[in-house]
């Protein structure tokens, strides 16, 4: 069933989008080379808790921290832990609140210190993918617009979409109906309506789409083991268009 939220229910979520954003400028200003991802989890946990608010992956169907740090290789869902940072690397951070019940959802790519230009590139087009997405969304426009601009947008230029991970519905739960998949043809699919919450979140690889999960049953990594990027953001379809619920203003 997909949720049609009323206006009080957007503000909270909005609010709770709103932490989740500012939790990851907090990241930004502490992601530096040398530092282990269990240590960056931890100042992530302590900054959400100190602002009133749940880490929602913590717990989670068994997942053990308050954010998931992917790296390099990593396409989503890493665990933190011993791993230190290193200069060039292309790290993943993804963060989502729960406050006073609602979620919101985010995820950014940094790269620590000096970029590779295939990284830089990779970053880039990843990041144009998602706003572009977000420009295809209105009441009445379909899932696939969401998929198609995402594709085409990064196949050209020699990268691939990730199909086994997808986007959702979000807010008064953590995954809500419907799915929204990062790849499809334009007009296909679910029309999207006014009051839906959904996350728009394409991970995309360097090389091969294909991903493998490690034996820690959690971390997902790229087939070929070629670098990977993923940003992710709430939004809500509107009459005219997508607001943006995960920014820090
Ligand atoms: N935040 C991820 C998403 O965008 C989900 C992480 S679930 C976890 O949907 F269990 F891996 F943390
Ligand atoms: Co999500
Ligand atoms: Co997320």
């Amino acid at each position: 069933m997909i949720i049609i939220k009323s206006s009080q229910e957007v503000d909270k979520i909005r609010k709770s989008g709103r932490l989740a954003s500012k939790t990851l400028d907090f990241v930004a200003t502490i992601l530096k080379p040398g530092i282990t991802t269990k240590s960056l989890d931890k100042e992530i946990h302590s900054f959400i808790v100190k602002h009133g608010a749940i880490p929602a992956t913590l717990g989670y169907r068994g997942y053990p921290a308050s954010s998931c740090i992917s790296v390099n290789e990593e396409v989503c869902h890493g665990i933190p832990g011993p791993r230190v940072i290193r200069d060039g690397d292309l790290v993943k951070v993804d963060v989502t609140t729960i406050l006073d019940g609602y979620f919101g959802d985010t995820c950014r790519s940094f790269i620590v210190g000096k970029a590779s230009s295939v990284a830089q590139k990779l970053l880039d087009a990843t990041r144009e993918s998602m706003m572009l997405a977000i420009d295809t969304v209105h009441d009445g426009s379909s899932l696939g617009d969401i998929g198609a601009a995402i594709q085409g947008h990064v196949e050209p230029l020699g990268f691939s979409v990730v199909r086994d991970f997808v986007g959702h519905g979000v807010g008064c739960k953590f995954h809500e109906s419907p799915n929204v998949p990062h790849y499809g043809s334009a007009g296909s699919g679910l029309k999207l309506k006014k009051g839906m919450t959904i996350t728009i979140e394409p991970m995309i690889n360097q090389g091969t789409w294909e991903v493998e999960i490690l034996k820690d049953a959690w971390t997902v990594v790229t087939m070929d083991r070629k670098l990977t990027a993923q940003f992710e953001h709430t939004i809500l379809v509107t009459d005219d268009g997508a607001e943006i619920l995960t920014v820090s203003h």
